[in-house]
């Protein structure tokens, strides 16, 4: 609705500046691609690939799929494009709805909005602070305090598997009694046991190592790195060894931003690098790391913390008739007023001067034009401000330099 889209509206303005500030520039994917391009990147066997992607096959016979999420799609992009001939570093942007069969709840939606960001080119651990710091500059921007940030690293394809092994080895014995989800992730992916959400896989993986003591030399140094550069700049976070996060593609660091407040769904933004994930589309060894918010819970947030800015309409200027002959006068008056980059408004109803002065008001007018038979007849017109009651008598034939003039200031 208009009132809420101004708001977001609001929302997209400060993401767009923070861009700006961080050199990010904007990229608009498609809303739909081919189905392998998310089935692939994603990975077959997470939730989104498995079971909530709003997958069609068109008229052509050809599997496509609603975008559940942005990273596949700007990788889809950047590698068509071959951006990276034309950006060592591509630093990319976008925002959007975003499609997940999931079960409707406070916070998740089927069909939602995503600000992400990729930066694309960079095995550099500043790169992954850089991005976080992104994501705390935009939320404290946009006035959401006391969220918490969330990190840990998943290890690389090299150290990653020695990891998983342990970690089946140690649940072994308790097979039987995970969730279902659980003991399929038990052979397909281990690590995911670690972040659900069930109580009973909560308990029984309570005690399991992390993987630190797995971590390669290079893994172990960039989180360190990562960490340092995050210290320097002051930035909170607190070390999560059980963050996974539901995507195959990640690689070292992951991340996650969450507002306690928001209940069961409180993860406001997440993300991570993915060292992998242009070669395995086929193109050139392209490290990469990206962030992607969640503008409803943005909102949510916001309106729970009472930090949900006021936005208010704003007119310059509303003209008000007395009489119905007056109309066509004002009609070029206020044509001739848009022209010069004022805003104005008139009534074509014919109603009384008393309501449209509730008409202005409800507008947000900042000044009213009364303009009757009389006043044209003298060339002069009754300006009223709206915020003081002051009322000006101005020349008709300045009324334009006047309230240009008023607005200047
Ligand atoms: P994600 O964690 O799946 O990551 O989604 C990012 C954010 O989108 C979540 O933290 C949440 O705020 C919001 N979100 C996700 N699902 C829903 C839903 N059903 N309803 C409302 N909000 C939702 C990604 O999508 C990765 N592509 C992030 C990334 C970018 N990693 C690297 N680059």
């Amino acid at each position: 609705m208009p009132e809420e889209v101004r708001v977001w509206q609001y929302i997209e303005k400060t993401i767009r500046d923070v861009c700006d500030m961080f050199g990010y520039s904007e990229i608009r994917v498609p809303i739909f691609e081919h189905t392998e391009v998310f089935q692939r990147g994603i990975g077959e066997t997470t939730d989104i690939v498995e079971k909530e992607m709003y997958t069609f096959t068109d008229k052509g016979g050809r599997s496509v799929t609603l975008r559940p999420e942005g990273t596949a799609a700007v990788v889809r992009a950047y590698l068509e494009h071959k951006l990276y001939g034309k950006y060592p570093l591509a630093k990319l942007y976008y925002m959007g709805p975003m499609f997940r069969y999931e079960r409707p709840q406070a916070g998740r939606y089927r069909q939602f909005h995503q600000f992400g960001v990729e930066a694309l080119g960079s095995s550099s651990p500043y790169i992954d602070a850089e991005v976080i710091d992104m994501a705390s500059t935009l939320y404290t921007s946009l006035g959401i305090r006391d969220f918490e940030i969330k990190l840990n690293t998943i290890g690389c394809p090299k150290c990653r598997p020695a990891y998983q092994s342990a970690l089946r080895a140690a649940l072994s014995d308790k097979l039987e009694r995970l969730c279902k989800n659980c003991r399929n992730r038990y052979e397909r992916n281990p690590m995911r046991i670690l972040d659900c959400k069930e109580d009973v896989c909560k308990e029984l993986t309570e005690n399991v190592d992390g993987i630190d003591e797995y971590l390669c030399d290079e893994c172990m140094v960039h989180f360190t790195k990562v960490k340092e550069c995050l210290d320097s700049l002051g930035i909170n976070y607190t070390e999560d060894k059980r963050l996974v996060r539901g995507f195959d593609y990640y690689t070292k660091t992951v991340f996650e931003i969450v507002y306690k407040g928001l209940g069961a769904q409180d993860a406001i933004g997440g993300g991570g690098r993915y060292d992998g994930l242009v070669e395995e589309y086929g193109g050139p060894h392209t490290p990469a790391v990206g962030f992607a918010a969640g503008l409803e819970r943005v909102i949510l947030t916001l309106k729970q913390s009472g930090n949900l800015p006021e936005i208010v309409d704003e007119l310059d200027v509303y003209i008000a008739c007395i009489g119905e002959d007056i109309t066509t006068t004002a009609f070029s008056l206020v044509s001739s007023l848009r022209r010069k980059g004022i805003s104005a408004e008139m009534d074509y109803s014919g109603k009384s001067l008393k309501s449209q002065m509730k008409s202005a008001n409800k507008l947000g007018a900042r000044y009213v034009v009364i303009l009757g038979p009389d006043e044209i007849q003298k060339g002069y017109v009754l300006v009223k401000a709206m915020s003081t009651g002051e009322q000006d008598e101005v020349a008709l034939k300045g009324l334009e330099e006047y309230i240009a003039s008023k607005k200047r200031v």
